[in-house]
């Protein structure tokens, strides 16, 4: 689908513990189910010709998790970079890690650096947001402004230094899981995003519910301020 009207989406991927919960399975079992359906769904999106997808993998406030779940998702996350290199390259994909990487190893750090590098020229993008923070984002792109010099800052120049400045601001934001809240995602890209919520579980989402969201972004009427 060439002229798919979404260029960029993002997912909440959120209920893998209460998807979990509803089986008498552990919280991390969700995650690890969630994982799968995540590298369904950004293929999915590849194919139906959306060029970026950025979805919320772990959260500034994730961290007040038990231990053995913050684990469980570090290990996915740590799995994917070591075994999905190459599927990246051949699927044209560049990977970039969203969010404030000080509170990582620094074996991960290198690990995520080195995907970064050798995926920096394909075509899509996906970014994975870890230890995302939005109000942080928007800290860290002052921050680097401040350190360049700039005693007055304009949009465009937060919008050059947020950790999304490789592509447009998603047109499109997807929650899954029946919240009606951002949750500190995307702050500053979704000034005029549309957001669609489904009460589908993360680990339930499938193909159909992309077409469902995005028939449903075809109905909006984007006026961006105007009449
Ligand atoms: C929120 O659901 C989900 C998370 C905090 C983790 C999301 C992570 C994944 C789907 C794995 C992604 C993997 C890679 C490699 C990027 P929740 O557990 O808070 O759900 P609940 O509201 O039902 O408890």
């Amino acid at each position: 689908m060439a002229d798919c009207p979404v260029n960029h989406i993002a997912f909440i991927m959120d209920g893998n513990g209460r998807w979990a919960k509803k089986r008498l399975m552990p919280r991390e079992y969700g995650h690890k189910v969630g994982a799968e359906v995540f590298e369904k769904i950004v293929d999915y999106c590849a194919a139906i010709g959306i060029k970026a997808v950025t979805v919320y993998a772990f959260s500034t406030e994730n961290w007040k998790r038990p231990k053995n779940e913050v684990e469980a998702l570090f290990k996915l996350f740590t799995d994917y970079i070591d075994n999905r290199t190459s599927t990246l390259m051949k699927k044209n994909v560049r990977l970039v890690f969203i969010g404030d990487r000080s509170a990582f190893s620094d074996d991960l750090r290198t690990r995520m650096e080195a995907v970064e590098a050798k995926t920096k020229y394909n075509e899509k993008l996906l970014y994975i947001a870890i230890n995302y923070g939005g109000r942080n984002e928007i800290c860290h792109a002052v921050n680097e402004l401040i350190a360049e010099g700039k005693k007055e800052v304009t949009e465009d120049d937060i919008s050059a230094h947020v950790y999304t400045k490789y592509s447009p601001d998603p047109d499109l934001i997807v929650r899954t899981g029946g919240e009606y809240r951002l949750s500190n995602f995307l702050m500053w890209q979704s000034a005029y995003s549309e957001i669609y919520v489904t009460d589908t579980l993360w680990p339930d989402m499938t193909e159909a519910d992309v077409d469902l969201a995005i028939d449903e972004y075809k109905r909006r009427n984007r006026r961006f301020g105007g009449l």
